[in-house]
């Protein structure tokens, strides 16, 4: 079965493409290596390096003939959205409508897309469900958000079945940790370095981390079922940063203390998301805890910084 995925170099999107080699599925990736890395890509997949912008995708389509696409490729700052709002808008829009279009004209049975936490805003009850209300405080926020009114209108329209899965804040192996990496990638690789990290506000905000594979059993799941719609894939589970840190700490055996800074502006107190919907209907619930996730994230960016300096 072939299935393409856009980003398919970038963290999240690489590992969906390996668990989906594993499984034997046919995959091609299009990628622009924008923020993405040669070196994650499977070598048992197909890659073109493309703008998801650019026409010539249809190319790729007509080639590869996917009856899947999991549409991954997108600018992922938010403080980014807010700079530069025009670029954000172009990938994360006009890109997307640029991908739907070709599986339109190309007959995909299925896109399966992420969706972000950050459509929520402040949330107004805790769990965050699929019903909570939407309040972006971002452009990012916007951009997430829209592409599944696309999703739902290249449904009714063109009878294409989508799933947006609302990710949580996703960390583990190859996530980036520079500027705008996860706060996880972070910080094990200022602790890994003996550095101190930030950690803006006290760090008693509560966040939902959920673990890269568990994220990519979702995507195959959502793949291989007949499920439609909007899933949250998250822990449900209420970790504060000062508990994260202090997690990875002892895992390393370490006590390095953070540096307080103050809060940025945008950034929502508490956070953490229930996985009821995607459990009923796909059978998915997280399996890795986050003690493990934190020591294979830890394991893998101890690998790399011995083959390349992280600093
Ligand atoms: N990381 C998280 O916690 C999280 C949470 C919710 C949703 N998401 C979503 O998951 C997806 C993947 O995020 P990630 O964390 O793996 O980020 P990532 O930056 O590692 O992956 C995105 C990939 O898209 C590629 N890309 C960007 N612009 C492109 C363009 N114009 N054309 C072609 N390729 C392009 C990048 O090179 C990169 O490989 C994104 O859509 C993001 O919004 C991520």
């Amino acid at each position: 079965m072939n299935v393409l995925i856009t980003g398919g170099a970038g963290f999240i999107g690489s590992h969906i493409v390996d668990l989906l080699v594993e499984k034997h599925y046919k995959v091609s990736i299009i990628d622009n290596l924008s923020h993405g890395k040669k070196e994650n890509i499977n070598s048992k997949a197909v890659f073109y390096e493309m703008d998801i912008r650019n026409e010539k995708i249809l190319e790729v389509f007509e080639k590869e003939k996917p009856k899947f696409v999991i549409h991954n490729a997108a600018q992922i700052s938010v403080p980014n959205s807010i700079v530069d709002p025009v670029n954000d808008a172009s990938i994360n829009i006009m890109g997307t409508i640029n991908v739907l279009e070709a599986a339109r004209k190309f007959n995909v049975k299925k896109i399966i897309y992420p969706a972000s936490a950050a459509i929520f805003g402040e949330p107004s009850y805790l769990p965050i469900d699929e019903e909570h209300p939407l309040e972006m405080l971002s452009g990012y926020g916007v951009t997430k958000h829209t592409v599944e009114h696309y999703l739902k209108v290249y449904k009714s329209l063109y009878n294409i079945d989508y799933v947006s899965l609302r990710c949580s804040n996703v960390y583990g192996p190859r996530q980036d940790y520079s500027g705008e990496g996860g706060v996880i990638a972070i910080f094990c690789e200022k602790l890994l370095n003996n550095e101190r990290p930030f950690i803006y506000g006290d760090g008693y905000q509560i966040r939902d981390f959920v673990f890269v594979k568990d994220v990519a059993r979702a995507y195959l799941m959502a793949i291989e079922s007949e499920a439609q719609g909007i899933f949250n894939v998250c822990t449900n589970s209420k970790v504060t940063v000062n508990e994260l840190l202090s997690s990875i700490n002892s895992i390393l055996h370490k006590d390095i203390a953070p540096i307080y800074t103050d809060s940025r502006e945008g950034d929502i107190r508490d956070s953490y998301m229930s996985y009821d919907k995607i459990n009923r209907l796909l059978g998915w619930k997280p399996e890795k805890s986050l003690i493990e996730g934190l020591k294979e994230t830890l394991d893998y960016y101890n690998k790399y910084s011995k083959s390349e300096s992280i600093v």
